[in-house]
């Protein structure tokens, strides 16, 4: 056993959609804007279901498609900034909501919208190392709970939702690069002060501005552009496969503009990345497994397919993978 490998995959979106003409009778936008500058037209928002339970709804379709008995599933890494409580973790949640109980690790991870890539670095290294066999590694998002929503700046961006993979250790190539880095130094450029997402969702009995998410977006994009970018061909330089060998790439589903950057820099043709912003806006940490899942489900990407997959987000951090599903 050499590699760790994708056995499935599963997403979960909250039934109610909030599209761009909705948010114009909340805030001073128009749907051009918002189009323009970002490329989402809709996203879905989570009224009473919390993050964990977005979460256990991916992670069963997950366990379905790998075909394993949940009492095989040896560790739950959960990546979220939005999680129900700060404690128990959202995975220790998860972990009772599946009825998983036997000889089974939970944790969280906090790396924002890059907290994705940063996770499946952990659950690979865990795996290679032999401290389980299969890890379920979800991202799960309730941004919604969180956002001002009379900052246009803000509010228009985000989505909730979760996307899960059950990784598992295989003979053939599976994960075959990981890039994960952080600037602490630029911390301040987008924030949430407070506290967990079940106490946030209620937030009318306690406005206070650190129970917000703030971003100075304009100073975060520029950023964003180059990191991403970098991140990107650094995943593909590291794997031993060239940019031809690439099939797909799942990229973090911020704004459209930073998905072209990151695409060029590897030459890749537009048929090739897989976008979902325009349906579900940025959920944050479950971008990737939900982009991936859908791509999956719909039949685009095969067995066999090399992604490339990268992220960038509050922290700030950013990171990249290559792997062969
Ligand atoms: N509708 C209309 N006008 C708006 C809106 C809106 N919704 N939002 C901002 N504007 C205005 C601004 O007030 C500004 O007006 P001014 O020039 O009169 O001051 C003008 O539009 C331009 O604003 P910018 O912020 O410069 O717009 P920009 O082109 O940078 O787009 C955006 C903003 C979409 C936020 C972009 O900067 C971005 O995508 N940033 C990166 C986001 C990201 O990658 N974040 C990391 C992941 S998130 C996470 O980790 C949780």
């Amino acid at each position: 056993m050499k590699y760790t490998k994708i056995l499935g995959t599963g997403s979960y979106f909250p039934e109610r959609v909030l599209t761009n003409k909705d948010l114009e009778k909340m805030v001073d936008t128009t749907d051009e804007w918002i189009t323009t500058r970002t490329g989402i037209k809709e996203r879905r928002i989570s009224d009473n279901e919390p993050t964990s339970v977005l979460a256990k709804k991916a992670a069963e379709k997950a366990i379905e498609m790998a075909g394993i008995n949940k009492d095989n599933i040896g560790g739950i890494i959960v990546a979220t900034f939005t999680a129900d409580t700060v404690m128990p973790s959202c995975a220790c949640i998860i972990q009772d909501l599946l009825g998983i109980k036997n000889n089974c690790f939970a944790f969280d991870i906090s790396a924002a919208c890059t907290g994705y890539i940063y996770a499946l670095s952990v659950a690979d290294s865990m795996i290679k190392n032999g401290l389980a066999d299969n890890i379920l590694v979800i991202g799960a998002e309730r941004i919604s709970a969180t956002v001002d929503w009379t900052d246009r700046n803000t509010c228009i961006l985000f989505g909730d939702g979760a996307g899960a993979f059950l990784l598992g250790k295989s003979d053939e190539p599976g994960f075959r690069s990981f890039h994960i880095n952080a600037d602490g130094s630029a911390k301040r450029l987008l924030t949430l002060d407070a506290l967990g997402t079940n106490f946030l969702s209620d937030r009318k009995v306690l406005d206070i501005e650190e129970n917000l998410l703030k971003m100075k977006g304009n100073e975060v994009f520029k950023i964003a552009v180059r990191a991403m970018a970098e991140a990107t061909a650094k995943a593909v330089e590291s794997s031993g496969l060239r940019y031809e060998d690439v099939d797909f790439f799942i990229p973090h589903q911020a704004n459209l503009r930073i998905i072209d950057a990151a695409a060029k820099r590897i030459n890749l043709t537009y048929d090739k990345v897989i976008v979902t912003l325009d349906k579900y806006g940025n959920t944050s940490s479950a971008t990737i497994p939900t982009a991936f899942d859908i791509a999956v489900r719909d039949g685009r990407i095969k067995r066999g397919a090399n992604v490339v997959s990268a992220a960038f987000g509050g922290g700030l951090t950013w990171g990249s993978t290559l792997f062969t599903f």
